[in-house]
């Protein structure tokens, strides 16, 4: 069997088994083909150079059981291969933590926060940092940033220590532990924060790919905003002069509206839609 073909067969697979999508790929072909390559030891993104090679039947068999896993377990393919990638970078996970997909690594490569931000931000938080990937992004896109990552989570912050060592940014993210903003030292000229957000309801309905990852990371109480509750009023004690705060909310933006309706953030359109993520300057929040 062509590589191809081994592809397009597990697609039809992953389809038939009503997986779920959204922890890097969004459809079953991208999915098979990220399976197919990673098990194989190819380059990810060589799917057309590789197309027509020829597959050895110990090959096919190592991803069929491969595959098999993906459907009896439910687990995200990243917590299988122990990889996920954001803004093309590589980042370790396992079930420690969230796979990594955050909009606010699109607002930062992007450079959409840049009209708020004035000058290079020198000091940034990232709360709730999980995985690490958004203050390894951050400190990649500000080289000149000290950047401060921190999570409840010290399983969470193992991974993340993984991750900056990988990134070669030992002596400019600095990992600490805490809850809420307890591990914060200081004024920062930017705080990143994607937090637990997903209200009562949805956790329930969420698919079994999403009950794979820490429900610490995820669950934010009845209308998803317990942690955002404690964060806003305690926020302006740590933001600098002309500072800035990145928060994502993804489908929660009516209940952060209900709960601040005296905020008006703005709302920065991602691949996520138009309101995953938030924007509020220091001078919003005083
Ligand atoms: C949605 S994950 C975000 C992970 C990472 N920043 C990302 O975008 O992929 C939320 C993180 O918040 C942490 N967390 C949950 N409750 C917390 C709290 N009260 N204080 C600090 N961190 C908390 C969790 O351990 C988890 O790592």
């Amino acid at each position: 069997m062509r590589l191809i073909e081994s592809v397009e067969r597990v697609a039809a697979r992953l389809d038939a088994a009503g997986l779920s999508f959204g922890h890097g790929t969004t459809n079953a072909f991208d999915e098979a083909a990220w399976l197919v390559l990673w098990r194989l030891s190819l380059p990810l993104h060589a799917l057309d150079a590789f197309a027509q090679r020829a597959l050895t039947a110990d090959e096919e068999a190592a991803i069929d059981a491969l595959v098999g896993e993906r459907i009896a377990t439910r687990k995200p393919a990243a917590y299988l291969t122990g990889e996920a990638w954001l803004q093309g970078l590589p980042f370790h996970v396992d079930e420690r933590v969230i796979v990594p997909r955050s909009p606010i690594a699109e607002v930062i490569a992007e450079g959409l926060a840049e009209p708020w931000l004035g000058e290079s931000p020198a000091r940034i938080l990232d709360l709730c940092t999980g995985n690490g990937s958004l203050a390894v992004i951050a400190a990649l896109a500000w080289r000149e940033a000290q950047v401060d990552a921190t999570d409840l989570s010290a399983d969470a912050l193992a991974v993340a220590a993984r991750n900056v060592a990988r990134h070669g940014l030992g002596r400019r993210v600095r990992l600490r532990q805490g809850e809420g903003l307890a591990a914060a030292a200081g004024r920062y000229a930017l705080v990143l924060c994607n937090p637990p957000y997903v209200n009562a309801a949805s956790m329930q309905a969420l698919p079994p790919e999403y009950r794979a990852e820490p429900e610490l990371a995820l669950a934010g109480g009845a209308d998803g905003m317990d942690f955002i509750r404690s964060l806003i009023p305690a926020l302006p004690a740590h933001l600098a002069e002309g500072g800035v705060l990145l928060l994502e909310v993804g489908h929660e933006r009516a209940h952060f509206e209900a709960a601040f309706p005296q905020l008006q953030p703005v709302w920065l359109a991602t691949s996520a839609g138009e309101d995953a993520v938030l924007l509020l300057t220091a001078e919003d929040l005083a």
